[in-house]
């Protein structure tokens, strides 16, 4: 504790950096919600990458308590930023028209923060770096491409643990995208086959099922909002909107934890 008797909560927190950032560039009542909402999404963000970095970390240390504390604590602020959309969905389309104008090419797509969870998690969409290009989260989002991810780490700890998996899947190229693997169906479905067996894994896999399930909400809940508020207009980041979010729906980023439930 600091023992400056002028330290305060707002020192702490940065509250007047904070507070002194929503800048509307209209005079429109709902660009705040807008900004607000936005921000409020990033700091989310912000903390989801710290418990996803430090996750990966422990599951490769095989540490696995600390690891699922912290994949629970992701999934809760998922679905906090889930209930967040019920405030965003008050817009309405001629409110959101009324101020979109002034902002440009802006869209959630230059998020880099997104895109860095998207690349911890195993969506190694490269083509998204070159939107970074020049901005200091260039490095982070190389970083993160070029490593592992959460679910590669997961599977090299069944490797680790006796499970016999491919030794080429093991040593995959990580800059591409996680593709479903035999070798690791098969671990999966005997740990799910005998929970009691291997009681740490199972919990782990059901952290993982836990955590996507509330990603894939999330976006299901962004491309609906979208649809309510702007329906099928061209997005202002450049994609064709709805459609491109649409097909974000069907991106599987742990599939054999997916695949085996049909054998169960
Ligand atoms: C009225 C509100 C919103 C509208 C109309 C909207 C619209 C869109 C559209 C059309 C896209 C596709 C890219 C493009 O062409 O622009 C997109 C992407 C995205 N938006 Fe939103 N959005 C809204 C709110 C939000 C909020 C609150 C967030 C929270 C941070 C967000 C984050 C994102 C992200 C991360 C992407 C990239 C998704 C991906 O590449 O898979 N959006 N948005």
């Amino acid at each position: 504790m600091s023992k400056d008797s002028t330290f305060t909560y707002g020192r702490y927190l940065r509250l007047d950096q904070i507070l002194d950032g929503q800048r509307p560039l209209t005079d429109k009542h709902d660009e705040m919600l807008f900004i607000v909402q936005h921000q409020t999404s990033e700091l989310w963000m912000k903390l989801a990458i710290h418990e996803i970095t430090s996750a990966r970390e422990a599951i490769s240390n095989d540490t696995l308590p600390a690891a699922m504390k912290m994949l629970a604590r992701v999934s809760r602020i998922f679905e906090q930023l889930n209930s967040a959309w019920d405030v965003l969905r008050t817009l309405t389309p001629d409110e959101y028209t009324a101020f979109r104008d002034a902002f440009g090419a802006g869209s959630g797509f230059q998020s880099w923060q997104y895109r860095e969870i998207e690349f911890l998690l195993g969506n190694k969409a490269a083509r998204h770096l070159e939107t970074h290009k020049g901005h200091a989260a260039y490095d982070r989002l190389e970083t993160a491409l070029n490593a592992p991810s959460l679910y590669d780490e997961a599977t090299a700890l069944l490797a680790a643990r006796g499970f016999d998996i491919e030794t080429a899947h093991l040593n995959r190229d990580v800059t591409q995208n996680y593709t479903a693997n035999d070798s690791v169906r098969a671990a999966w479905l005997s740990i799910y086959q005998n929970p009691k067996a291997h009681w740490d894994l199972f919990e782990l896999a059901e952290k993982l099922v836990d955590f996507e399930d509330y990603f894939r909400r999330w976006r299901f809940n962004h491309v609906t909002t979208v649809e309510r508020v702007i329906g099928f207009k061209r997005g202002s980041g450049g994609t064709s909107g709805v459609n491109y979010l649409k097909a974000m729906l069907d991106v599987v980023l742990f599939p054999e934890l997916w695949d085996i439930r049909t054998e169960l």
